[in-house]
Order: C-alpha cells, then structure tokens, then sequence
C-alpha cells in the first residue's frame, strides 16, 4: 500500500518566528486531517530545533532540506544525519533541482547523502526532473531514468520517497498537465523493484490543482514550494478531497 505524503518545502524562507507564527495558523487546520496521509514540512536548518519542540503530538513530520553523507568531519557548513535524528528531523530533501543548477549538485552526492540519511533512519525525499530545453529536445524519458539509475543504487527502496519536479514547472505557475505528470511518475515507478515507494509531483502545485493531481492513480503526493508558506493556501492542500 503507498502511502500519501504531501510535503512543503520552505526554501530559504522564514524565520523562527516567521515559522512559529506559520504554526499557530496551520495548526488548528489539521484538526480534521484524514489519517491516510503524512504531513511533512521541510523548514531551514535554523528553525529545526525550535520547531521540532513545538511539533511534539501533531500531525506534522519534520523534514530537513539537506544531509551530509559523512558522520563528521571537516565538512564547514555541512550537517550531518546524526545532527537531524537527535532533533527529531524524519525526512530530508536529497537532490532538489535548486542544489543541482546552484551548488553543482550531482546524481553520485545524491546516491551519497540517500544512503547516509537512511542509514541514520531518515527518509530521503529524493527529487528529479527535466529542464525545459531537455523536455522541448525529447529527452525527458532518458533524463528521469538516467537520474533514477545513477541516483538510487544502494539506496533503501523501502524507506524512500520521490519527487518528480519538472525544473520548468518549478515557481513557475505552469503547472505541468496532471495527465502527463501521471505518464512520467508511471515511468519512473517503472524502473523500480519496489512498487509501494511514494511518488510525488511537483512545481507549481496550488490549492485549486490539489484533487485533479491527487485524482491520478500514479501520484502518491505533492512537494509544494511557494504555496506551502501560506498556512490557509498549504492546509487546502493537505486537505484535500
Ligand atoms: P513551487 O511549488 O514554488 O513551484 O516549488 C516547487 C518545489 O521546488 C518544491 O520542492
């Protein structure tokens, strides 16, 4: 059985206090929140701890927005998977396109840093997709499973989530067609050996899209970027149906 999981990823928004004065409005609203679905909020490293206090008995899973692969060491700027499961952190964004296209993020560091999170019991939330020039050029399919292949190997398929964000479709407001995100996440389950891993859409994802991408039999959940920050627009969204 897959399990639902709908996930905001902050980015580099919000402060402590941004974060707390967030919860106070979200909260209230998972009151009546289905129980076959996770909740998870990817916050920045800073508010972790605080709100992970603040987290204790809600519906709320707390999710990091990176992970080093090594236990410790000479790594400046780097947190380890040890730092994260100390402060309660269950889940870990691993390849984000942002990291890819900014820091020279590459499919071997995300292979690295999946494995590292697992092996400290943190559940990767492994993200891929395909640029706009790739997709106009045809390259979609050999791109997704190209990051699939080199991605994944060692990794857990039991304790892994993924992401499909189509790199145009990203703060975009062009929401990639839910039939054709559907097609691709069909794909990607394709390459796998375990059929129950999660597989999410995202990019673009807003309220009023929620059920028609919920409605697809392959989409198991959404990573919502800029629509997570509003509590009212992000509980639409985990409420959906
Ligand atoms: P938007 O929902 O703002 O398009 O961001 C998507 C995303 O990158 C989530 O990880």
């Amino acid at each position: 059985m897959r399990q639902n999981i709908i996930a905001g990823n902050w980015k580099m928004h919000k402060t402590v206090r941004d974060a707390s004065e967030f919860l106070q409005e979200f909260l209230p609203h998972l009151e009546h929140t289905p129980e076959d679905r996770e909740v998870v909020l990817c916050i920045p490293a800073t508010s972790l701890w605080p709100i992970s206090k603040s987290l204790h008995g809600s519906r709320i899973r707390l999710g990091a927005q990176n992970v080093h692969w090594a236990e410790e060491g000479a790594f400046t700027g780097e947190i380890s998977p040890a730092m994260l499961t100390e402060i309660g952190v269950r889940y870990v964004l691993v390849g984000h396109s942002e990291p890819r296209q900014y820091c020279g993020e590459t499919d071997e560091a995300v292979n690295k840093r999946s494995i590292a999170a697992q092996k400290a019991g943190l559940t990767p939330i492994l993200c891929l997709g395909e640029t706009k020039e790739q997709r106009d050029n045809g390259e979609t399919e050999d791109i997704i499973i190209s990051q699939v292949e080199q991605g994944l190997p060692g990794v857990d398929l039991a304790n892994l989530v993924i992401a499909y964000e189509p790199i145009w479709a990203i703060g975009t407001g062009e929401t990639c067609e839910v039939h054709e995100a559907n097609r691709v996440i069909g794909l990607i389950r394709s390459q796998l050996d375990n059929p129950d891993v999660p597989i999410q859409y995202g990019g673009s994802v807003k309220p009023a899209l929620i059920n028609e991408i919920m409605e697809q039999p392959e989409i198991d959940g959404v990573l919502v970027g800029g629509a997570s920050l509003v509590p009212e627009d992000f509980a639409k969204i985990v409420n959906y149906f």
